[in-house]
């Protein structure tokens, strides 16, 4: 796909129905054989355009921009309003608890390596995770802490098997201090229910922490009466790409010694070396803070509470329906998770499947160069539930490990992944499913090379 040309208009099949506006849905591109297209966004569990709204807001604030908790001053005074003003839209976004404090990140992966940290686990500790987790939910855990890490068990379709939840808390009676689980599986779509979740973690004097990146810009959080202790999400899938990690906690846990200290920690510091550490909600939040990404991620958050979960959820349940059936039905294509399951289970619009006999990176350069439609390819950061469809044995598994760490980045088994958001539209679902159809029956149309450096193809 070549030359990306950008027009931020709103299809009018989403203006009709009232959903915020997003910046590019209207892009175009010229494919392999000369055709000028809309570019089909499906890559949004990656990342997603920002809302128009945001950007405004950020252009706004830049107007004023000025030393936040550095200096005094109007462009001080007014920074400081604004980012006040953000930090509520964001609590109120999430529904965060009373006794709850929020950190601001990078993003989720380095909100979760900062909780695993803060936590002061020991190594009598288990802290569960889950099969359907994302690295970053999974690796933190395992590096950051020296605690014992156990897997809650999931089944075929990604769903958590509660029964194997159950008989981990009660083998480690006592010493589970965390359950740490995603809010919405960025493999499966597939979304726990976080309550029923919270009572067990509670009931085993457990805390439970919320991976909700793909959650966030999806449904409605309500940390609060869903009984969720902790929570991170990041601003680039909220439509809001200013960087930033949220990361919400309960106040308790930074009453210490912070884990990444200097600037902004202290309030006081001796010749002795003596220190008077700043308030805990402040002593964690080491220096500058990413004003911008702040203020960003709170306009993003006013403008889904404007539109209203009601609407959003709404919409977006119907697509996930409209999806599933048309991905469902096209010979040669075969959906990871059965279609059946977006009806069965609460699911957010995030599709995983094969085309016989094509690798996965293929399809997905095919995808581009042909059709001008944007998807991600591999094991998405979710490598044993893919293993796991693939069917890839000790063997197998030893020989695609080798290969990579040879240098051949396409050797491993991989999946190709569609994802929805809110800008998405009937015709984006239409556009894939006619490019599968044309794929599975004829394979690519154009000639191309493998890039393994890049894990990709490119156009030969
Ligand atoms: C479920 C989940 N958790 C964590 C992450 C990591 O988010 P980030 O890359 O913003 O750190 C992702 C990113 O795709 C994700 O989907």
């Amino acid at each position: 796909m070549t030359d990306v040309v950008n027009e931020p208009t709103n299809p009018p099949e989403l203006a009709r129905l009232g959903l915020p506006r997003v910046l590019g849905t209207d892009s175009r591109c010229t494919l392999a054989d000369g055709r000028d297209v809309r570019v089909v966004q499906l890559n949004n569990a990656a990342t997603t355009p920002p809302f128009e709204r945001t950007v405004r807001e950020v252009q706004e604030f830049l107007g004023c921009y000025g030393a936040l908790h550095r200096g005094a001053g109007p462009r001080a005074r007014a920074t400081v309003e604004a980012v006040e003003r953000a930090v509520r839209r964001i609590r109120s976004f999430i529904g965060q608890p009373e006794d709850n404090a929020l950190l601001f990140t990078a993003n989720t992966s380095a909100a979760i390596n900062a909780l695993a940290r803060l936590l002061s686990l020991d190594t009598d500790d288990v802290v569960l995770t889950s099969e359907i987790e994302h690295t970053s939910n999974n690796l933190p855990w395992r590096y950051n802490t020296p605690a014992r890490v156990l897997d809650v068990r999931a089944n075929d379709a990604g769903t958590l098997d509660l029964d194997h939840l159950d008989q981990l808390f009660a083998e480690h009676l006592g010493r589970v201090r965390l359950l740490a689980v995603t809010g919405a599986s960025n493999l499966t779509g597939f979304c726990p229910d976080l309550s029923a979740l919270a009572a067990r973690c509670h009931d085993a004097g457990a805390l439970l922490f919320v991976d909700a990146a793909q959650l966030a810009p999806h449904r409605r959080i309500d940390m609060a009466s869903a009984g969720v202790d902790a929570l991170a999400f990041s601003a680039h899938k909220v439509y809001a790409p200013f960087g930033l990690g949220v990361l919400s906690l309960p106040r308790t846990v930074l009453d210490r010694r912070p884990v990444d200290p200097g600037g902004g920690s202290i309030d006081m510091i001796a010749d002795t070396g003596a220190v008077v550490w700043a308030p805990p909600a402040e002593r964690h939040q080491t220096g500058t803070w990413n004003a911008t990404g702040i203020l960003g991620l709170g306009a993003s958050c006013a403008t889904i509470l404007d539109a209203g979960w009601n609407l959003l959820e709404g919409v977006e349940r119907d697509l996930v329906a409209r999806a599933a059936s048309a991905l469902s039905d096209i010979p040669g294509v075969r959906l990871t998770v059965p279609a059946a399951s977006y009806r069965a289970d609460d699911r957010i619009g995030t599709f995983p499947f094969v085309v016989d006999g094509l690798h996965h990176a293929l399809v997905a350069a095919a995808l581009e160069h042909e059709y001008g439609i944007e998807v991600r390819a591999g094991t998405i950061c979710n490598h044993r539930l893919v293993r796991r469809w693939v069917g890839a044995d000790d063997a197998e598994q030893a020989r695609v490990e080798a290969a990579i760490a040879g240098g051949d980045r396409l050797a491993s088994y991989g999946i190709v992944r569609a994802s929805l958001a809110c800008h998405s539209t009937t015709d984006d679902i239409d556009r894939l499913a006619d490019a599968l159809r044309s794929l599975a029956t004829h394979g690519p149309a154009a000639r191309y090379r493998a890039a393994p450096e890049h894990e990709t193809y490119e156009p030969a």
